[in-house]
């Protein structure tokens, strides 16, 4: 569940998903949740953030002017201080550490409209280009996202259609509170969905599957079979997450891990590096089967899971997220548009035909058949133009992006990554669910005995053949 990025930025990804009503356009849509991927962790402990701004001015009067909106909103600061802006010639700017305390998401939008720029400020390492953002360097690291999220599950907008519902809010507090005490290596939560539950993800999986055969990519079509066979896809039961990401992890080594709430833009993405995917366990409100205002198992089981069982689209995924570890802000932003309109919204080619592989899609019956039956403007997949594109996260896409294959996106993804302003290179190493940096001889030399080991089975297969 990564926040999507939009407004002043990209979602922390505050990428809000959407479905909705069957017949008609897009509707009743809340408001984006604030705080955008500004939000980072902070350099002392997995527990604070540091943000970095410029004041607009700079009279006398400027700091206090702009604590005060920290105190506004509740925000304790462990860190004050002022230095030479390293953007403006002869400017000054900010760096406050915050601690985990009010509510920094407003207290940081209220900032952005206030001055001349902000960003988060990284924590711990120097490459030969600049401070780089800390990324997780083995997969126990996650846990640390789990903290870190920018709004609780349970905490819905008052326009959100279960706001009013008790029932649904404890039950929406349960799989938040669930998820928040997951940590990696455990089994992914058991839950007993109730009969109304079970009953509305029916509603959507019967509507939904009646599409599939004509509208979904041929991976999609290939894999939602064996989800069936597999791991309970039916109309009257809601599929457990540990059996999916079982599934998953045999075919592609993908796994799903339950979110407590929204994530960062580059903590989602960060997961997609080890090849884990965050996913929400909880199902939309009774009352509007066909809509909902964020991600939920709706989505993530039918949209997103299928896909992740496709090869060339978990290489395509994971190219994403390992170009995303320590970049800087503004090419998480990139990257989570480039995901936006792949992961969330691709389409692709089949032939002389264009199908839909974008979860988004697969996920809204209205969407999935505008995007493909109507007039949107559809333009080819070149992540650096594609990465620049502004887009509606409340209502239907103006423009999709197709991709000729995963192949040839995943080929797309690793040279734009290549222009990423980053000192070093990474590599995941699937032995031991680490990433590896490649910034010294030795470790170098180990790539190339590895290279070298595998070319040495693809001759003896060759000969062999
Ligand atoms: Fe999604």
């Amino acid at each position: 569940m990564m926040g999507k990025t939009s407004s002043p930025i990209h979602i922390e990804m505050k990428k809000k998903q959407l479905s909705e009503e069957v017949s008609g356009s897009p509707k009743d849509v809340p408001k984006l949740m604030p705080g955008g991927n500004y939000i980072k962790t902070g350099k002392d402990s997995a527990q604070s953030t540091c943000i970095l701004f410029a004041p607009l001015g700079e009279e006398i009067g400027t700091l206090a002017k702009y604590l005060a909106i920290f105190q506004k909103h509740g925000v304790n600061l462990s860190h004050i201080e002022s230095r030479p802006s390293t953007k403006v010639p002869n400017k000054y700017e900010f760096m406050v550490e915050c601690e985990p305390s009010g509510d920094l998401g407003e207290a940081v939008c209220e900032l952005k409209d206030n001055c001349e720029y902000l960003n988060i400020i990284s924590r711990d390492y120097r490459d030969n280009i600049g401070t780089v953002p800390w990324f997780p360097r083995r997969i126990r690291d996650l846990d640390r996202f789990a903290n870190q999220i920018l709004s609780y599950g349970s905490e819905l907008d008052a326009d959100h259609p279960g706001f009013t519902d008790p029932v649904y809010r404890a039950r929406r507090k349960y799989f938040a509170d669930i998820a928040y005490n997951y940590r990696h290596g455990q089994k992914l939560p058991h839950v007993d969905y109730t009969k109304e539950e079970i009953e509305t993800w029916g509603k959507v999986f019967r509507q939904l599957t009646t599409l599939y055969p004509t509208h979904a990519c041929k991976e999609h079509n290939h894999v939602f079979p064996l989800l069936v066979e597999n791991c309970g896809y039916r109309e009257d039961n809601i599929p457990q997450l540990e059996d999916v990401s079982n599934f998953l992890k045999d075919c592609t080594g993908f796994t799903l891990r339950p979110v407590a709430g929204l994530l960062s833009s580059r903590d989602f993405l960060a997961g997609l590096a080890f090849r884990v995917f965050h996913s929400t366990q909880y199902i939309r409100h009774p009352s509007k089967p066909f809509y909902t205002p964020e991600p939920d198992v709706c989505h993530e089981l039918l949209g997103h899971a299928p896909l992740f069982a496709d090869p060339e689209f978990a290489n395509f995924s994971q190219q994403i997220g390992l170009a995303s570890l320590g970049a800087p802000d503004d090419y998480i932003e990139k990257l989570a548009t480039c995901f936006w309109f792949t992961v969330e919204f691709g389409l692709c080619r089949e032939n002389d035909q264009v199908k839909a592989y974008g979860a988004g899609l697969l996920s809204s019956y209205g969407e999935l058949q505008y995007a493909l039956e109507e007039k949107a403007e559809i333009r080819p997949f070149e992540p650096a133009k594609t990465a620049l594109q502004k887009y509606p996260i409340t209502e239907y896409q103006p423009i999709y992006y197709v991709a000729e294959d995963f192949e040839d996106a995943k080929e797309k993804m690793i040279k734009y990554a290549a222009t990423i302003p980053k000192g070093f290179s990474v590599r995941y190493d699937p032995y031991t669910q680490s990433i590896e940096v490649l910034d010294s001889k030795p470790q170098i030399q180990r790539l190339v005995n590895n290279i070298h080991m595998e070319v040495a089975v693809l001759t003896d297969a060759l000969r062999k053949l």
